[in-house]
């Protein structure tokens, strides 16, 4: 059997991670400045992260959502306290489009209506409500093209309004830092005026934080910047490590009602080792300073580079912008100076590194784009 070959894949083969650096089968050392797309938080391999998961698969590595699972709970709690969401209750999922799938069923169960308003350039997963609020035509196939969307301009709360006062719209999804989109962060303004009218009309403000959460913005969500307390927030990728887990987090507002959301794998015995692991090691080891410092000094020394358009993000989530694309580049720092990095579109490189990188690190990446860049 061969593999359905839907990925344009780089000629490596990585076969090990340790903190933020990964091997290929040649025994190559690569930094990683892509995290495996905002997947690695802690970083590969984290001593803590194998320990927890290690203990658990080899106590118990499954057991259905019929019965009572502690670690569930003691997720919720150290969750909560993490993300300032302790009054906020938790639904597990194994990924981020279904977290987005979830939030939007909810959303619809809750008000009665059906339609989104989403973002131009928005990204919300593949699945079929999330890739209905994607803005993407090439990803939305027939049957996901239910006409349950609106996009609209990020920052235009006025057509925002508009669409609402129609009286059918269910939700609002937005990203906390768009990430495919090219690292484009919603304003604090525009994010506070969304929730002022979200909750004057009724409308569900849904956050979906997959890639720009658990840490990655400098602040456990990427909204918190903006002080504002969405009705629902998605999360996947980081919050993982590695392990696929999604998670939803419900304001208070909503009730549960036995059966109404489900899932086999969502919350098993081993996605809940590997969430404990994040926080704790989170907790334990201050990720949220040491990605203030690395990604700030990371943004000021980027500002500083001639030839690059334009450097936005926040933490450890950066994007630089070239007047023309960079598939060259990309392809240097990955073959030449054994670089990964992410991107957006054709003309943005995505920075989405372990949250544990350093600055000598940082310095070292820097080091090795201007190489790539200013050689010859
Ligand atoms: C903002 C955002 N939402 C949703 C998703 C979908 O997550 P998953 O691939 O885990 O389904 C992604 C993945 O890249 C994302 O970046």
């Amino acid at each position: 059997m061969n593999l359905y070959d839907v990925y344009p894949l780089f000629d490596v083969n990585i076969i090990k991670g340790d903190g933020c650096r990964v091997w290929d089968d040649k025994g190559v050392e690569y930094l990683d400045l892509y995290g495996g797309h905002a997947v690695i938080s802690i970083g590969h391999a984290h001593p803590k992260y194998v320990e927890m998961i290690s203990n658990q698969v080899a106590t118990l590595g499954f057991y259905s959502n019929s019965v009572i699972n502690t670690l569930q709970q003691r997720v919720a709690e150290k969750l909560g306290r993490i993300s300032g969401y302790e009054d906020y209750n938790l639904f597990f999922i194994n990924s981020g489009a279904e977290a987005n799938e979830n939030a939007l069923k909810l959303s619809s169960f809750k008000n009665g209506k059906h339609r989104v308003i989403a973002f131009k350039k928005a990204f919300h997963g593949r699945t079929s409500l999330a890739v209905e609020v994607t803005d993407n035509p090439k990803i939305i196939a027939p049957i996901n093209a239910n006409g349950h969307t609106t996009y609209v301009a990020m920052g235009d709360i006025d057509a925002v309004r508009a669409e609402i006062e129609k009286g059918d719209v269910t939700a609002v999804i937005i990203e906390g830092i768009q990430g495919v989109g090219g690292v484009q962060i919603p304003s604090e303004l525009f994010l506070q005026q969304l929730q002022q009218l979200c909750n004057e009309t009724g409308t569900t403000l849904i956050l979906d934080e997959i890639q720009s959460g658990c840490g990655r913005s400098g602040k456990f969500f990427a909204h918190q910047w903006a002080g504002i307390k969405p009705d629902i927030i998605t999360q996947a990728k980081g919050i993982g490590n590695g392990f696929p887990v999604g998670v939803v987090l419900i304001s208070p507002k909503f009730e549960a009602v036995y059966g109404e959301l489900g899932t086999t794998f969502g919350g098993n015995h081993l996605a809940c080792a590997a969430v404990e692991a994040v926080i704790d090691v989170m907790v334990a080891e201050n990720l949220l300073d040491n990605v203030n410092k690395v990604g700030s000094y990371l943004l000021a020394e980027l500002k500083r580079i001639n030839g690059i358009k334009e450097v936005r993000g926040r933490g450890l989530m950066i994007g630089i912008e070239f007047d023309t694309p960079i598939k060259d580049i990309r392809r240097k720092l990955l073959f030449e100076e054994h670089v990964f990095t992410g991107v957006s579109g054709t003309n943005t490189i995505r920075l989405l590194p372990p949250l544990t990188l350093t600055m000598a690190q940082a310095g070292q990446f820097i080091e090795r784009l201007r190489r790539v860049l200013f050689a010859n």
